[in-house]
């Protein structure tokens, strides 16, 4: 079978463990050949090579070295780096034949602009999610990402029916299921062995897990003082464990709000962490608070009650079969949602369907199929 030369391009967090089970699933078919290439979006320790070392995943073979920036810079950087990158073609001589993208960063949608410029095929990876808010970076990338994509691998039905609804052609949209499940499932097991929760003093079932990074309510103090008031007081009674972006330490140093996570026995702020250390705490939390696309999925598929601090969701299965509910940037709704799960009276969810760690090996197989 004729090689197929493929480009897949990681660059923030969340990318990190969408492209491992498929890097994983690509190898099985010999004739795929993929050139990793990481734009260097995120950049710190613990917001990307850590990942690589616990997936062990290939080294990126390419590094565009982007960093942070505006979102016009850096979308620019990557279109201009990623292009030459293209240009310069495998390895091996040739051209490339796909560029393959996961997710709604910046750095997934600069890449498929500058590889559609170029006449190389993108095929995304969790394609057809919408929240219809536009004021999200997120929605941004995906609309423009998704309208220049060729194949479109999907997660959950709602991406299936955003899809049509856009005019995209039947034999463009597949649904796979969700890669992002695959390295739990995966990584599970793995992650039960840590000693993050003895090394703070936890006890499984016995604490809550908040991650906040969103601009909608972290850039803004009076919202952010909010949200923190009512974790702060909630974490009297449980613990709360509190591992935090970059940006949003940053904005609560500005606001003047460092107090909020220094109350004892209060919030456990902790650095970012490493995905078997954030593992072991979400599967045997007792709650989850989050702005993350990835952890309303993640607490779905473990089954944990999870509250999400989103007006809207562009993962709508969490909520209407999973265990998140939306709560905004609204402190009362969030209090509200905290007492309900202390209480015990908070709804109980189920996986979707093919959320069954094989997602990265059906995607695999349809790009096998494109080389015939
Ligand atoms: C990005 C994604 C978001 C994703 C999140 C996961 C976009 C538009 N946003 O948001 O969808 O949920 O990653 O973390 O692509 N910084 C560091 N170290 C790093 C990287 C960033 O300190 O390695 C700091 C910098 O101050 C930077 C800021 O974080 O300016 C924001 O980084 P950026 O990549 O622009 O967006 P995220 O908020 O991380």
């Amino acid at each position: 079978m004729k090689p197929l030369h493929l480009v897949c391009v990681v660059g923030a967090r969340p990318n990190f463990m969408k492209m491992a089970p498929l890097l994983r699933a690509l190898a099985e078919y010999p004739h795929l050949r993929p050139t990793l290439v990481h734009t260097g979006q995120h950049y710190d320790k613990n917001l990307s090579d850590i990942f690589f070392e616990e997936f062990e995943m290939q080294r990126p073979d390419v590094y565009l070295e982007v960093g942070s920036g505006k979102h016009g810079q850096q979308t620019a950087r990557v279109l201009e780096r990623f292009e030459e990158v293209l240009h310069k073609g495998p390895p091996d001589g040739g051209q490339f034949d796909r560029v393959v993208v996961v997710g709604d960063v910046n750095s997934t949608m600069a890449a498929t602009i500058a590889a559609v410029k170029l006449g190389v095929p993108v095929a995304h990876v969790e394609a057809g999610l919408r929240s219809f808010d536009r004021t999200m970076p997120e929605e941004i990338n995906r609309i423009v990402t998704d309208a220049l994509a060729d194949m479109l691998l999907v997660s959950e039905p709602a991406g299936i029916e955003n899809l049509r609804h856009e005019g995209h052609a039947e034999e463009q949209i597949h649904l796979v299921g969700n890669v992002m499940i695959d390295t739990l499932l995966h990584q599970l097991p793995k992650a039960k062995h840590r000693d993050i929760l003895s090394k703070n003093g936890l006890k499984p079932g016995q604490y809550g897990i908040i991650t906040l990074h969103r601009p909608a309510n972290v850039d803004r103090p009076e919202v952010l003082a909010k949200l923190l008031d009512v974790l702060a007081e909630i974490s009297q009674q449980l613990p709360l464990v509190f591992p935090v972006h970059p940006r949003t330490r940053q904005r609560i140093k500005d606001f003047g709000l460092s107090d909020r996570l220094s109350r004892p026995p209060g919030i456990i702020a902790l650095k970012p962490l490493g995905y078997l250390d954030f593992l072991a705490l979400t599967s045997q939390a007792k709650l989850i608070v989050t702005d993350s696309g990835g952890l309303q999925e993640e607490s779905t598929a473990l089954g944990i009650p999870c509250l999400t601090a989103r007006p809207n969701t562009e993962r709508p299965i969490t909520v209407q079969q999973g265990s998140s509910t939306l709560v905004g940037s609204d402190p009362h709704k969030l209090r509200e949602g905290l007492e309900a799960i202390l209480e015990g009276r908070y709804k109980s969810g189920s996986c979707p369907e093919l959320w069954d760690g094989r997602a990265a090996e059906r995607i695999a197989r349809i790009l096998a199929e494109t080389a015939r």
